[in-house]
């Protein structure tokens, strides 16, 4: 079983990716890693987040472990949103996403193209969002776990700025598919976003 999952940043996409792949036994790929991933390479390397052959030579170079500590910076984050929107990038990122999707028994896979590029067929797609306002509050949740100073205004400027970059991009950009279920999530907390996916991916399994 494939199930795809979409949304904006902070949607809480990547918690509930976690906990569906938990729930059904299935592998979990946050793939805004990938992108982070290639973003921290290019940053340390001293390139532009629009180097397109530092950015295509970074993918081909990624291993099959990421450290999420080192990536779930807002900095990482910043020039994640913006080497992403490199259409070679994209391309060289698809057959790693598709061969992951493809390993028995399955997988959940979040993040912004999943339902509508990576994997057009998934059984299972769910697009997941809350209000930017929301969104901000649970990403400053996040930083000030982890010790991070954070001011929540400036969370929000950030979310509003990755929403706009993320729908307006030409390559592949954020969208809900249109055979994706929306799951709002402004007024759910993690559990209760959960228990509503899964009666997604049950009522699916019955048709
Ligand atoms: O989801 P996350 O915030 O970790 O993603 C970082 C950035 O990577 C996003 O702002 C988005 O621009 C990009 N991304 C993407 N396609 C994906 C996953 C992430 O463009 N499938």
């Amino acid at each position: 079983m494939i199930i795809a999952i979409d949304g904006p940043a902070a949607s809480g996409k990547g918690t509930l990716g976690k906990r569906l792949a938990a729930h059904y036994g299935l592998r979990h790929l946050d793939t805004g890693l990938l992108y982070r991933a290639v973003a921290k390479s290019l940053l340390d390397a001293g390139k532009r987040p629009d180097d397109v052959a530092a950015a295509v030579a970074a993918a081909k170079a990624l291993g099959s472990r990421f450290d999420e500590a080192a990536l779930k910076t807002p900095a990482v984050g910043e020039a994640a949103s913006l080497v992403s929107a490199i259409p070679e990038l994209r391309a060289a990122l698809v057959a790693f996403q598709r061969d992951f999707a493809a390993i028995p028994p399955g997988a959940v896979i979040d993040g912004r193209d999943i339902g509508t590029v990576i994997c057009p067929d998934a059984d299972v797609k769910l697009f997941v969002t809350a209000t930017p306002q929301v969104r901000a509050g649970r990403r400053a949740a996040e930083y000030r776990a982890q010790g991070k100073t954070i001011d929540e205004a400036t969370v929000l400027t950030d979310i509003f700025k990755r929403d706009e970059r993320d729908t307006s991009r030409a390559a592949s950009p954020l969208k809900q598919a249109a055979d994706a279920h929306l799951l709002d999530t402004t007024h759910l907390g993690i559990d209760a976003a959960l228990a509503a996916a899964i009666a997604v991916v049950e009522r699916s399994k019955q048709r």
